[in-house]
This record gives C-alpha cells, structure tokens and sequence, in this order.
C-alpha cells in the first residue's frame, strides 16, 4: 500500500488532536465511551467472589454481622429482644424474623456480642435479680460479651455462656436468666439448648480483617491484594478492547498505613500499582468509592459491619467521606491515567437520602475539582424508592458530572420467571428506554458502571449467553459515558470477563 506523505501527515495530525482531547474530559470527541471492567473483590473484599480468602479463619462461622435466630428446646419457640430492644428477652415466638434475630459482634474467636433489632446488645439487667436477659445497652463491653458453644453432634445445638459464667436458659417463655450450669446433656429437658439457624451472612472488608485479627489479617491481605489482580491483567485488558478499569475502594485507603481497626493498611500500594499499570497499558482508571464511613447501604461490598446503614446521619461523616474522596483526587489527579472519579457506590433509598446525596455530591465534586479540571466526577442513582432523574437539577449545572446506573437481570423478584428470550428483550426494550429516559443532551452523562451477563436462567446454552451478552453491550453501549463489565475475576464463571473473554462468551 503506497500513503502518500500528505496523507501520512494529515493522519498523525488527527491522531495527536484526538488523542489529546481524550485526556481528561473526552469531550472534544463526543463519540468517545468507556468500556471498562470493574477490578471487583480486590480492594474491598466480597466473599462470593474469592470464598477461599476466609479459609483461614478459626471459628469462621460465627463473623461480625451473622444473623442468627435460637429456637429453645424446651419452649419450642424462639428467643425474641420484645419490642425490638430496650426490654428484655423472652422466649415465645412461634416465628423468627427481625425482631427474633440477633447480628454478632466478633470480639475474637470466642467472644461475641449479640445486636437486637433496634441496635441495643444483649446484657443481663443491672437492676432486680441481675441475671434476666436484657437488650439495653447500645455500647457493647464485657458485660454484653457472650460465648457460644455448639454441640459436637449436631453444631446447629448450642448454649450461650453469659458473662457471669452461667448459660441462658429460657426458664419460661416470658423470662430468659443466666443462671444455668448448663450440664446436662444436650436433649429436649434442658431449657439451656437452644437450635442455632444462620439467617444471614456478610462476608465483607470488615469479616474478614475482623476474623483475621491484628496479627494475621495484615499479611492474608496485602498477599490478597498482591496475588488478585497482577500487571498481567491490565496487559490483558488492553488486549482486550477495553480502555478502562474502574476500581473499589474502601474508605481506609485514606487513613494512611494503621486505619481505625479492624481494616488494615496497605491497599494504597496496589492502587498505587494499579495507576503505573494502567499508564503503561494505556487504560484510564474510574476510582469508585464502593465503601463509604458508616456503609451506605448495609451490605458487605460497603465494608458493613452487620448490615447496619450509618452513612451520611451526620455532617461530620460527610465531611470524612469529603476527605477520602479529596485525597484520591489529589494523589492521582496527575496521573495521565486518572479519567473520573466516583463519589460513591450504591447509596441505599430511603435510608441515604436525597437531601443527603446532594449535599454530599456537591461537596464531593468541588474537592475533586480543587485538584482536577477535567476528571469526570461519577454520582450514582440511589438504590431503592427513587426518581431515576432525581440528580439532574444539581448535576445539570456541573461540569463534566456523570450518573452511574447499575443493570442487572437478577436480584428483583420479576427476573424470577424470565426465560433466555424474555430477559433479552428485556434488555432491548425496557433498559433500553430506562437509558434513553436519562440520557440527554443537556443533562448528565450516564454510565451503566455495572452489569453482567448473568440471569436467573437455569440450564442456558453457551449460545444464549452470548445472545445476553451482545444485547446489553449494543443497549449499554449508548450510554454517554460508557459501561463496566462486574466483575474482571470471580469464582463464577459468568462474572468473570476474564472467564468470558476467554472462552468466547463474549467478543468485544
Ligand atoms: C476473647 O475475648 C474474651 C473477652 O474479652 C477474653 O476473655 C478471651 O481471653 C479472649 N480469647 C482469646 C482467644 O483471645
Ligand atoms: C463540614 O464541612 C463544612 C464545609 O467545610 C463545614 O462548614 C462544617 O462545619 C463541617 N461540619 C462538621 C460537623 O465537621
Ligand atoms: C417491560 O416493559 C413492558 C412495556 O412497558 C412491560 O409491560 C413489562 O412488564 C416490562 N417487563 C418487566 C419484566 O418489567
């Protein structure tokens, strides 16, 4: 092939104008999309994604934030904090849901504090006989501290060793006391047995470390964050036809090298890392703030203790969150690589509120512009009751702002009963004009910052899966911003785009 040298000229003239406005806003070439993979379960832990990450900690079914219910052999009913706390414990409910349900606190492998539904811990009553149960206190210390013990036979028959060193017992259905010796066997005459059901799990940042303890959980971490998400995958990547990663991170990335416990130091050398690579590989990087002080939305994946939701309840907690997110900025704001920011992951309606996320974004957005005129700034539609243009009126008037949505067939009752032709023209047609609804001239730009091609389908073809994948990559890939694959590695094939890339489920 002959190019004359005009020519030749003329092309690299365009090629250094496109790829100079590609730097930072990306604006100057409107045709322009992310097409990202999130590095998922690396700097914020998820148990589903890497369950073998647990593996090592003693007593690992009893973690920070297990939801557990105790049915009493002898009452047959289940143990309830009565009127969801700040009373006492009874035993006479025929049913177990919130208020028969009891979230740990991990004191260590054996201590453990036990959380009613309103938030108090289970204690024994100061005043009167001193050993009724009661939920009053609302700060846990040796005196709500309790130890559970299983029954080698059957591990789901347990007793519960109070902090007088006698076991509850449910004397009647109306009064629970410690006060029992707790030997005699483990049959249906001791109202000190009580079957153990795990009504939930969280298996988070917070499981983890917490399980770990001081000593172990710097090292099993830092190997995590070493052996997870090496170079090679962002060579990979690139090779891939993506162009951008976007990266958890919890909040203690912030605190420097001994954050407030039980996180631990050290994921800012993999970001760190992550920042050299994606220069070298010619990716850009969304740092997405997945864990938020206090959890925005009570699960694992916000660094949740047990399940509770604090984010945001205090002006001082916005202004932290403020902070983390202007020391990002600031460090990486010279970084060729660094292409948005995002203020937060998943804020849970009605908990965060819409007042709430306004103020924080607006904060938020002016301290990553304190350091950076041309990184986007991400802000994500809340989860739960919302209006799906109810950031507008506010990011409308800022520059270079983005709304993330996430699109998944799954965790809604309604994908219960799709089959693999329902949930494709679900993509086409119902996420297809969700997407149009908020993506518009003059609002705006729209990320789909997570999907999967992942369904309640059973039994689907490698064929079908393609179909899936290929619908949401055309319907996604109007979106203004772009899209993020979840995740890049996971024990599931399906939310692997490793995995899928690899064996031909999806062609990019
Ligand atoms: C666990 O904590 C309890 C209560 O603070 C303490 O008495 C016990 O010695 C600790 N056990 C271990 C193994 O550290
Ligand atoms: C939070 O930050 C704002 C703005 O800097 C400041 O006016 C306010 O006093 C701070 N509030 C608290 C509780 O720290
Ligand atoms: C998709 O949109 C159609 C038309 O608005 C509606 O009838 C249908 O219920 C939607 N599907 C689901 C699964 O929500």
């Amino acid at each position: 092939m002959v190019v004359s040298s005009t020519k030749l000229l003329l092309s690299i003239c365009v090629l250094i104008l496109v790829s100079s406005c590609c730097q930072g806003q990306g604006r100057v070439d409107p045709s322009f999309r992310i097409r990202a993979v999130n590095l998922g379960g690396w700097l914020v832990t998820e148990g589903w994604i890497k369950p073998s990450l647990f593996d090592g900690i003693v007593n690992k079914d009893f973690l920070d934030g297990t939801a557990l219910q105790f049915k009493s052999v002898t009452t047959g009913k289940y143990l309830c904090s009565e009127q969801g706390g700040g009373s006492i414990i009874v035993a006479n409910r025929p049913a177990a849901s919130g208020w028969e349900t009891f979230r740990l606190w991990r004191i260590n492998e054996t201590a453990f504090n036990f959380r009613v539904f309103d938030k108090q811990f289970i204690g024994l009553s100061t005043s009167g006989n001193g050993i009724d149960a009661v939920a009053i206190s609302k700060a846990p210390g040796n005196s709500e501290t309790f130890q559970i013990l299983r029954n080698a036979g059957d591990r789901n028959r347990v007793r519960i060793k109070a902090p007088n060193g006698y076991y509850l017992q449910a004397k009647t259905e109306e009064q629970v006391t410690a006060d029992s010796p707790g030997n005699k066997g483990w049959g249906d005459d001791d109202p000190s047995v009580f079957v153990m059901t795990v009504a939930g799990r969280l298996q988070g940042e917070f499981q983890v470390t917490n399980g770990y303890g001081p000593e172990k959980a710097p090292q099993v971490m830092r190997e995590h964050w070493n052996t997870f998400i090496v170079e090679k995958d962002f060579e990979f990547i690139s090779k891939s036809k993506l162009n951008a990663v976007r990266i958890p991170v919890g909040w203690w990335i912030g605190s420097g090298p001994i954050p407030p416990p039980p996180f631990v130091g050290g994921s800012l050398d993999s970001l760190d890392n992550a920042f050299l690579w994606a220069e070298k590989y010619g990716l850009k990087v969304i740092i997405d703030l997945h864990a938020a002080p206090g959890s925005q939305n009570g699960w694992e994946h916000s660094g949740s203790r047990d399940s509770s939701q604090e984010w945001g309840k205090t002006d001082e907690n916005i202004n932290q969150t403020v902070t983390v997110i202007e020391f990002l900025a600031s460090r990486y704001a010279k970084s060729p690589s660094l292409y948005a920011v995002e203020l937060i992951n998943e804020p849970l309606s009605p908990g965060a509120t819409l007042s709430t996320m306004i103020k924080y974004y607006k904060a938020g957005y002016a301290a990553v512009r304190r350091h950076s005129s041309t990184a986007f700034v991400v802000m994500s539609n809340r989860l739960g009751p919302m209006e799906p243009r109810e950031l507008f009126p506010m990011a409308s008037e800022l520059h270079g702002s983005v709304i993330d949505l996430h699109y998944y067939n799954l965790f809604e009752e309604k994908f219960n009963n799709l089959n693999v032709q329902q949930n494709i023209d679900f993509v086409y047609n119902n996420r297809s004009s969700d997407l149009n609804h908020v993506t518009t001239s003059n609002g705006p730009l729209t990320f789909v910052g997570e999907w999967v091609a992942e369904w309640q389908v059973n039994g689907a073809t490698k064929e079908d899966y393609q179909r899936f994948a290929k619908a949401q990559l055309e319907v996604y890939g109007r979106a203004s911003f772009g899209w993020a694959y979840w995740t890049l590695r996971n024990v599931n094939n399906h939310w692997s785009l490793d995995w899928m890339i690899r064996n031909g489920y999806i062609k990019l």
